[in-house]
């Protein structure tokens, strides 16, 4: 089929706006909203035996991973390794026979996931993908295939396969914890719940569209910019930075905010601009904490947070941006929203081709 731009001027609009559909798509093949239930598709193996998790990818996904890490040891109380693809293969990992190995990728094609995927079965390894083609080697490959429903994702940089992604991954933790006797019926009907409100609050995140867009002229001058975050949002720290550099050109960094004292904070002044990720919770005043340390220091701060948090905190930013109060587990994907949104607008601001950024291919299939 053809696939056009519809009224988005890059394919990276039109897939950041596709979200709370293909997320809803893909939802709906995990959860059983009638039994209040997540699902995964059968496997000949057992889950409730697995005793730790190594997870390998690249990029974009390998930040969902970082995000699953921590549902998968909250919920399931299932140790977690996690490693991007190039670096796993030459560490020569400890793996003990019968572990799952857990591969995340977009195009099922990137050729250091692969060849991890492969290392992984030759050290007996249940091979696990959560991948968004479904003809693609890692899919044939899998001994448990988690397809992620997105569509083709066109831009160069992922918005949709990520969110997507996170919504498998989620139902693949709470479906963990379940086997392994940590859910309550009641605490996954919670979950189920939660999980199946997350595109309608996704889709309150982008009516903020035209707010971020005309923030980006604050960032498009900057030289550098640094996202904090704590606890599951220090990996959207992460994935937010790597927007903002591969598709405006702008060197970005994520970091864990209790890290900035230990070295980062020496680059803050007035020129470069913070984002913060910090959603309502018990992990905030700590991360608002950190963030007054910036402004101390003559950082300008852009808030991402709540009402409740942006009326705690707001005050000395340079910019707020308000997120739907949400569960915790859905945090990661209405989030990234904002984050997606700012990189894209910052990107436009510049002029640079923001489809076809410079130096980068779609899928690397070359090690
Ligand atoms: C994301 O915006 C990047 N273009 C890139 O990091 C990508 O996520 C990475 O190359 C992994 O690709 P995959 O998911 O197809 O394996």
């Amino acid at each position: 089929a053809m696939i056009d731009k519809g009224n988005h001027r890059h394919f990276m609009a039109k897939e950041i706006y596709e979200q709370p559909v293909v997320v809803a798509q893909t939802l709906r093949s995990y959860l059983r909203r009638m039994e209040n239930q997540v699902a995964l598709p059968d496997m000949d193996f057992d889950l409730a035996g697995v005793r730790r998790i190594t997870i390998v990818a690249c990029g974009t996904s390998y930040y969902a991973g970082l995000i699953a890490k921590y549902w998968f040891e909250t919920f399931a109380r299932v140790p977690v390794d996690i490693d991007v693809a190039s670096e796993f293969r030459y560490r020569d990992p400890v793996l003990e026979p019968g572990g799952l190995a857990l591969f995340i990728s977009q195009s099922g094609e990137t050729a250091d996931t692969l060849a991890a995927l492969r290392h992984a079965r030759a050290e007996r390894q249940i091979i696990a993908v959560v991948v968004n083609v479904p003809t693609s080697s890692m899919a044939r490959e899998a001994d448990l295939l988690l397809p992620t429903h997105a569509g083709p994702e066109i831009g160069v940089a992922s918005t949709k396969a990520f969110t997507c992604q996170l919504a498998v991954l989620a139902a693949l933790a709470a479906n963990l914890a379940r086997v392994k006797g940590r859910l309550s019926p009641e605490e996954e009907a919670e979950i189920v719940y939660h999980l199946s409100e997350a595109p309608a609050a996704m889709n309150d995140a982008l009516s903020h569209d035209e707010e971020i867009e005309a923030m980006a002229h604050l960032i498009a001058p900057a030289r550098d910019v640094l996202y904090l975050g704590r606890g599951q949002d220090y990996p959207m720290a992460l994935e937010g930075a790597l927007k903002l550099k591969e598709i405006s050109y702008i060197h970005a960094e994520g970091y864990a905010a209790g890290e900035m004292k230990h070295g980062p904070i020496a680059l803050i002044d007035d020129a470069v601009p913070v984002i913060v990720i910090a959603p309502s919770g018990p992990l905030f005043e700590k991360t608002v904490s950190n963030m007054q340390e910036v402004q101390a220091r003559g950082g300008k701060v852009v808030l991402i947070s709540d009402a409740e948090g942006i009326a705690a905190a707001g005050d000395g930013c340079m910019a707020t941006i308000e997120m739907p109060r949400v569960h915790p587990l859905i945090v990661p994907l209405v989030y990234a929203v904002p984050v997606q949104l700012l990189a894209y607008h910052v990107a436009v601001a510049k002029g640079t081709d923001v489809d076809q950024p410079r130096n980068l291919a779609k899928s690397v299939t070359v090690e």
